[in-house]
C-alpha cells in the first residue's frame, strides 16, 4: 500500500505533528511506502483566486470552476495544485491529520481541498461520488480537540463528531473515496504538556497508540455508509425508500 498524509499544523513539533510521525512509522513498519504533505512547511497557499491562473479563460470575471477547468484542459494547472494531485493518484490511502479549530478544519485544509479538488482535474459533473476520480481509494480523518471525548459523542457539547466531521467526509466521498470511521484525540490543549502530570502523559501515548493500532488494522474497518448518485432523483432529492445515514440526508420516515 501506499499512504499520503495530508498534515495542517504550523507547529513541527505539536502533536499533530507527532501523530503524524506515528502514522509514517507504522505504516514503513508494515511494508507500506509513506509520503507527507505538510502544507504548512510547504507554504501551501490555501486561498484559492485569480493568482492561481496565470493563462485565464474569462480575464474579465474571475470563476474559480472555470478557471481551474480551463487550466486542467490546457496543462496549465498551478504546480502546487498538481504536485498535490499527483501524490492524490499515487496514493492507496489517504489520513488527514488536522486539529478541530473552531468547530471545522483549519483554513489552510479547507484552502487545499478548494485549490486541489479542482473542476476538470479532480472532479466534473459525471465524474465524482460512484464514477468518482478516486475510486478504489480509501481515506480517513484523524483529528485532535481541545475539549474533552464526551463532548464529541451523542448530545455533547461540542457537537457530535460524526456530525462536525461530515462536511470533510462528504467531500472525500464527492472525489470517489471510501471514507472509514475517523480517530479522535481528545482534550489536548494547546500542544503537548509535556511537563504536566504523569497521567497526561499516559493519555497522548495512548492515543499516539490507539491511532498506530488503528492504522494497522484498516482492512477490518467498514467505511462510512453515504448515499450515491443513485439514490437521488433528478431534482437532487432523496427518491422514496433510498436509505438516509444522516441527520443532513434523511430517509422519508
Ligand atoms: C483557532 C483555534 C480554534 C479551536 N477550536 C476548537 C474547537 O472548536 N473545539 C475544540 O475542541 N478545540 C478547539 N481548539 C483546540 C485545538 O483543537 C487543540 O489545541 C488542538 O487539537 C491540540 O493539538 P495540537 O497541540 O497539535 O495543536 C482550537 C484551537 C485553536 C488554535
Amino acid at each position: 500500500m501506499h499512504a499520503l498524509i495530508v498534515l495542517a499544523h504550523p507547529e513541527p513539533h505539536s502533536f499533530n505533528a507527532q501523530l503524524k510521525d506515528t502514522a509514517v512509522e507504522t505504516f514503513k513498519a508494515q511494508g507500506h511506502t509513506v509520503e507527507v504533505s505538510d502544507l504548512y512547511a510547504e507554504d501551501f497557499q490555501p486561498a484559492e483566486g485569480p493568482r492561481h491562473f496565470a493563462r485565464r479563460a474569462r480575464p474579465e470575471r474571475f470563476g474559480a470552476q472555470t478557471e481551474q477547468r480551463h487550466a486542467h484542459d490546457t496543462g496549465t494547472t498551478a504546480a502546487d495544485v498538481a504536485a498535490e494531485i499527483a501524490k492524490l493518484e499515487r496514493a492507496d490511502f489517504v489520513l488527514f491529520q488536522y486539529p478541530i479549530w473552531w468547530f471545522g478544519m483549519p483554513a489552510m485544509l479547507k484552502g487545499w481541498i478548494d485549490r486541489v479538488f479542482t473542476f476538470g482535474g479532480v472532479y466534473t459533473a459525471k465524474q465524482r461520488y460512484e464514477n468518482g476520480k478516486f475510486l478504489g481509494k480509501r481515506a480517513m480523518l484523524s483529528v485532535t480537540a481541545g475539549a474533552p471525548e464526551p463532548s464529541y459523542s451523542y448530545n455533547g457539547r461540542s457537537g457530535e463528531l460524526a456530525l462536525l466531521l461530515w462536511p470533510m467526509h462528504k467531500s472525500l466521498v464527492y472525489v470517489g473515496f471510501q471514507v472509514l470511521p475517523p480517530f479522535l484525540s481528545a482534550g489536548i490543549q494547546d500542544g503537548i504538556k509535556y511537563d504536566r502530570p504523569v497521567d497526561e502523559r499516559h493519555r497522548i501515548d495512548a492515543y499516539k497508540k490507539g491511532l498506530a493500532e488503528r492504522l494497522g488494522r484498516l482492512d477490518a474497518l467498514a467505511p462510512l455508509p453515504f448515499n450515491m448518485l443513485a439514490d437521488f432523483d433528478d431534482t437532487g432529492r432523496l427518491k422514496p425508500g433510498a436509505p438516509g445515514y444522516s441527520p443532513f440526508i434523511r430517509a422519508e420516515p
